[in-house]
Order: C-alpha cells, then sequence, then structure tokens
C-alpha cells in the first residue's frame, strides 16, 4: 500500500486571517463545508486572539456554529491564552493549538510576549485542554529565519520543541512564516528537531513567498515527516500585496504527493471545486470574484 500523507488544511484559517476584505461569515462557512467533503481529517477553522489585531478571525465562534461538522473530522482553533481557549472550547473546537516563536522578536511582535512568556501562558491551556479532553498542537514560526532577528539557530527550534512537547502537545507544526526557507536550512532544522523527537511528532507548515514551499516539502518527506500544512487555493499572503503567494495551496500538494505515489484520501475533484471557490474569495467582492 502507497505511504499515506495528510495534508492538513490550514485555509480557513492561515489563509483567510490576511486577506484584506472583510468576508462574511456565510462564505467563510461554505469554504469549509467544501472542504468537510474533500477528505481531510483536520481543518484549522478559526483563531480566538484579540479581534483588533486579527479583525479577519473575530467571527470563529459563529463560524464554528455555522459549519456542518462532518463525522470523524476535527476542526482546530488556534488559542494563544487561555481567554483564547475559553472561546474555542465554548464555540466547540474540536482540538486547539498553542503557537510560539523560535525567535525573540517575532514572539513580540505576534503574541506581544517573550518566548518564556509565552509559555508561561500556555501551561494552564494545556492543563485545561488536557482535562477537557482536546488534543493540543504546537507551532513554531520563524523555524529558519525571522524577520525581526534574522536567521534562527536550528538549535533554539529544537529546545523550544522539546518544551512544547513537554506541555502536551500531540504534534509540533514547523513554520516556514516568511516563506523564505531552503531547502538547506530546512534541512537544518530538520536535523536538529529530529535529534529530539521522531518525525511522527512533526508537520511541516510552508508558506511559499519564495516559491521553494514544494521543493521544502520533499526535503521534510525524505527526513520522514509525513504532515503538511497547506491552504485551499493558496490563500493567504500579504494583504497589501495581493496576488502574492500565501501558504503552499493544498491542491498543489495533493497533487504532486500522489505523482510521487503517496497517498493523501483528499478527492481531487472536490478539492478543486474548494481552490476555486477559494480563489474568488481572494478576488474580492467584484468582478470574478463576485459571489452575488
Ligand atoms: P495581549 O495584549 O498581550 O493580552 O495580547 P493581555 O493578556 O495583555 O490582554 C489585553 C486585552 O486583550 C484584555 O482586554 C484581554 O481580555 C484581551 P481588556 O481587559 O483590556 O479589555 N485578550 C483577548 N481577547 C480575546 N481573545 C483573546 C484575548 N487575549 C487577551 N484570546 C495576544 C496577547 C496573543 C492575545 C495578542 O497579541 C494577539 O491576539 N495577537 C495576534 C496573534 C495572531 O493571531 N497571529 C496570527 C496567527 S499566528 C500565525 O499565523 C503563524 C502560524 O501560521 C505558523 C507560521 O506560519 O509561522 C501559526
Ligand atoms: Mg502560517
Amino acid at each position: 500500500m502507497p505511504d499515506r500523507v495528510e495534508i492538513f488544511e490550514v485555509g480557513p484559517r492561515d489563509g483567510l486571517q490576511n486577506e484584506p476584505r472583510a468576508i462574511p461569515v456565510a462564505e467563510k462557512i461554505a469554504l469549509i463545508d467544501l472542504l468537510s467533503g474533500a477528505g481531510f481529517r483536520r481543518i484549522e477553522a478559526a483563531s480566538f486572539v484579540r479581534p483588533e489585531r486579527v479583525p479577519q478571525m473575530a467571527d470563529g465562534a459563529e463560524v464554528l456554529a455555522g459549519i456542518r461538522r462532518a463525522p470523524g473530522l476535527r476542526y482546530a482553533a488556534l488559542t494563544p491564552n487561555i481567554r483564547g481557549y475559553d472561546r474555542a472550547r465554548a464555540a466547540g473546537a474540536d482540538e486547539i493549538a498553542i503557537f510560539a516563536s523560535a525567535s525573540e522578536g517575532f514572539s513580540r511582535a505576534n503574541i506581544n510576549a517573550s518566548v518564556d512568556e509565552s509559555l508561561r501562558r500556555f501551561a494552564p491551556v494545556a492543563v485545561a485542554a488536557r482535562a477537557d479532553g482536546l488534543p493540543m498542537r504546537g507551532y513554531i514560526s520563524c523555524v529558519t529565519d525571522c524577520p525581526y532577528d534574522g536567521p534562527t539557530p536550528p538549535g533554539a527550534v529544537a529546545a523550544l520543541a522539546e518544551r512544547l512537547l513537554a506541555l502536551g502537545c500531540y504534534g509540533i507544526s514547523l513554520g516556514d512564516t516568511l516563506g523564505s526557507a531552503t531547502p538547506e536550512t530546512v534541512g537544518a532544522v530538520l536535523r536538529a528537531v529530529l535529534a529530539v523527537a521522531p518525525p511522527e511528532r512533526f508537520a511541516g507548515h510552508f508558506h511559499d513567498t519564495g516559491g521553494r514551499a514544494m521543493a521544502n516539502i520533499e526535503v521534510a518527506l525524505e527526513a520522514g515527516l509525513r504532515v503538511f500544512d497547506a491552504a485551499v487555493g493558496g490563500l493567504g499572503g500579504c494583504p497589501f500585496a495581493r496576488g502574492a503567494p500565501g501558504n503552499v495551496a493544498t491542491e498543489r500538494v495533493a497533487a504532486r504527493l500522489a505523482a510521487l505515489g503517496l497517498r493523501t484520501g483528499l478527492d481531487p475533484d472536490r478539492l478543486a471545486e474548494a481552490a476555486g471557490f477559494a480563489r474568488r474569495m481572494r478576488g474580492g467582492p467584484s468582478g470574478a470574484g463576485s459571489f452575488a
């Protein structure tokens, strides 16, 4: 039987959080419902962060209340602190994710905390998630490069991965936040993290800004990783540069994995339909992107 690889769909969260247009709840729900029929096991549907920081995600509870939940599929949400956790749990998230940075500069800019402070905030989230039986994922941002601090030492990523696993994360998603990683820098960070935990505990999360996401995924596949985050239609990117690449596109990853003889369990037709819908969402409210 061909090797199985999971694509963790993050478009409704990581993709949409950057869209400049205020996207109506109904469109977000429609996108998630389309994705739910495509064969994913996990879809990141929302984040429960400060609404003034990420206005696009302010309606996470309404989104989770409105979707048609497919059996066996877990709808995940980002939770930066216990306040976010309580909101996610009340909204019915099936799993949660805490998110840290391997670099101090991005940690401060993204979540207004040093790396140590962020772990202190995550501790009560971990306790609550365990008590409630909710699986908890961990993210590490800036695994190769930080926009503030420059190149990230691989040892810092490995040390943070150990701390997140010790907090109870079932797995760690390694984020190339800037999309500037190369096969060489990805190889170096993988060597460091695989010295502290086996490949089953890691996922690859590559933004495609530099156009190397697919090459980086192939390096991670070689190293034994079997979970990759991706966003349908390549949603995401910079809100101030329309059309700039966002997360690597799910349908592209699925097609490449199939060509490599790897099985994702995704239905290409359903995926294409969801990708078309996602691209129209990016297009905005008029012209080809019209939902009227
Ligand atoms: P803070 O300002 O340090 O929080 O925010 P605070 O504890 O000082 O509280 C200040 C106020 O915020 C209080 O309200 C809190 O109640 C409120 P007040 O009493 O003044 O009226 N507050 C909240 N409200 C709603 N939900 C919450 C929440 N927490 C506090 N959860 C915080 C810290 C992290 C919340 C903030 O900095 C924030 O929201 N940052 C945005 C982070 C974010 O969403 N980033 C994008 C996602 S990460 C990502 O995309 C990377 C990833 O894809 C991987 C990769 O590519 O690298 C995962
Ligand atoms: Mg991301």
